[in-house]
């Protein structure tokens, strides 16, 4: 039997890292893809660097003759294009670098399969989004909601979408979208609205800030875990046919919702006064204001009213978009941030040890 070989663009983020702990879980060699950065950050996927069947190699979205010899060396069977430009909001300040990573870089993957001649044997899985939907056309969102693309990320990865579907019908290639609702982790990067909160209730909690600047707290999301979210793509690629699927928990909240639920986690009980830039989250107990809205972090344009329905995953994939329910989302990434920040300050406090016998000895002066 043939070996499965997965090469995952985005390694690197929050899904790379989950997906390929469900890949090497299965049995398959995974390559990922790397940048050079003057910093490493590989702090998601640092626990698997070693093992035998995972491999790391340098390519960039922006760079054709990377991608291509890559793919010719280590000749996939399944693609996860999941590298991306991936915050709406810095889409406005960076769209063009957005555009060519989340759209040409789209294009580029696909050219790469095909200039190797693997279109007949390697399919190809594109990290879509339900950013499509935008200044949403309908609620719940499903496979035949029209797209409304609302930002510079969400027009990038409009192209990806549709030039995925293109190839798929013009050369007969096993090549789908997955158009995911948010899903979220204690591997989520910092600063998407979840991990904010639920870093700034641990800090909060534990005195190390006084208050957290949040933007539109009446955003609506459907939020899912990205642990979940994983083994979906992977089924997308194992069904019969080549198709798009909606993937999402069926389960809308706020923003305010969300971060209420934090800080409950982090032992402090929110009251929400005022209105929109006025708007005020306290601590019952102490009176404080330690939630505040800070127009920076408004968008130009903002969609407001995401809600995925998941029906067809749930019937051709079987995939249960309640495993993880919103509430325990909530908690095991505010559990995970405490456990974080409490850390942080042992780290500190060793580091004052240390230069304290340092300066004691005479090493440091
Ligand atoms: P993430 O944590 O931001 O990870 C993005 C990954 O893309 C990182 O590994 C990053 O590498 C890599 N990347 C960015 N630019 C690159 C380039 N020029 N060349 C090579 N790699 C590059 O994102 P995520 O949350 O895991 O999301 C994965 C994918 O799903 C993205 O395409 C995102 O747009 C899409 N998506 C996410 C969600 C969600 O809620 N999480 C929902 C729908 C769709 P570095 O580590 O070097 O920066
Ligand atoms: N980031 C951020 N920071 N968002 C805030 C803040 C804040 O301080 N305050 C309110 N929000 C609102 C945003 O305006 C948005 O409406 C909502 O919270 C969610 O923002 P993000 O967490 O940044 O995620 P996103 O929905 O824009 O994008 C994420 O999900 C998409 C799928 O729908 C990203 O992961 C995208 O890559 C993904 O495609």
């Amino acid at each position: 039997m043939s070996k499965n070989i997965a090469l995952i663009t985005g390694v690197t983020g929050q899904d790379g890292s989950y997906l390929s702990e469900f890949l090497l879980a299965k049995g398959y060699e995974v390559h990922g893809i790397i940048r050079r950065s003057s910093v490493d950050y590989r702090e998601r996927i640092a626990h698997l660097e070693g093992t035998p069947n995972f491999h790391l190699h340098y390519a960039d979205m922006g760079d054709s003759m990377s991608l291509v010899k890559l793919v010719g060396k280590v000749q996939p069977t399944e693609i996860y294009n999941l590298a991306a430009q991936s915050h709406v909001q810095v889409s406005f300040d960076a769209p063009e670098f957005t555009a060519d990573v989340d759209a040409v870089g789209v294009l580029r993957i696909l050219e790469a399969v095909r200039t190797n001649h693997l279109e007949q044997s390697c399919k190809i899985y594109q990290a879509s989004t339900s950013e499509l939907y935008g200044k949403v056309e309908e609620v719940p969102q499903n496979e035949k909601t029209p797209f409304h693309p609302y930002s510079p990320y969400a027009v990038a990865k409009l192209y990806g979408f549709w030039i995925i579907k293109e190839y798929r019908e013009a050369y007969n290639m096993f090549c789908c979208s997955g158009i995911l609702f948010n899903h979220e982790s204690e591997r989520r990067g910092e600063t998407f609205v979840t991990r904010k909160i639920t870093l700034a209730a641990a800090r909060i909690a534990q005195g190390k800030q006084d208050c957290l600047y949040l933007g539109n707290l009446d955003s609506l999301r459907d939020w899912g875990y990205a642990k979940d979210y994983v083994e979906c793509m992977w089924l997308i690629l194992q069904h019969d046919t080549p198709e798009d699927f909606v993937i999402a928990t069926g389960v809308q909240h706020t923003v305010r919702e969300f971060a209420t639920l934090a800080f409950h986690h982090a032992g402090i009980e929110l009251r929400w006064e005022g209105e929109g830039v006025n708007e005020k989250g306290i601590d019952v107990a102490t009176g404080k204001v330690v939630v505040a809205v800070s127009e920076d972090f408004y968008r130009p344009t903002d969609v407001v009213n995401l809600w995925g329905d998941p029906t067809k995953a749930k019937k051709e994939l079987g995939w249960n978009p309640q495993a993880t329910s919103f509430e325990q989302l909530v908690e095991l990434m505010v559990k995970h941030d405490i456990a974080k920040v409490a850390a942080e300050d042992a780290a500190a406090n060793i580091r004052t040890m240390n230069l304290a016998e340092f300066l004691e000895k005479g090493i440091v002066k």
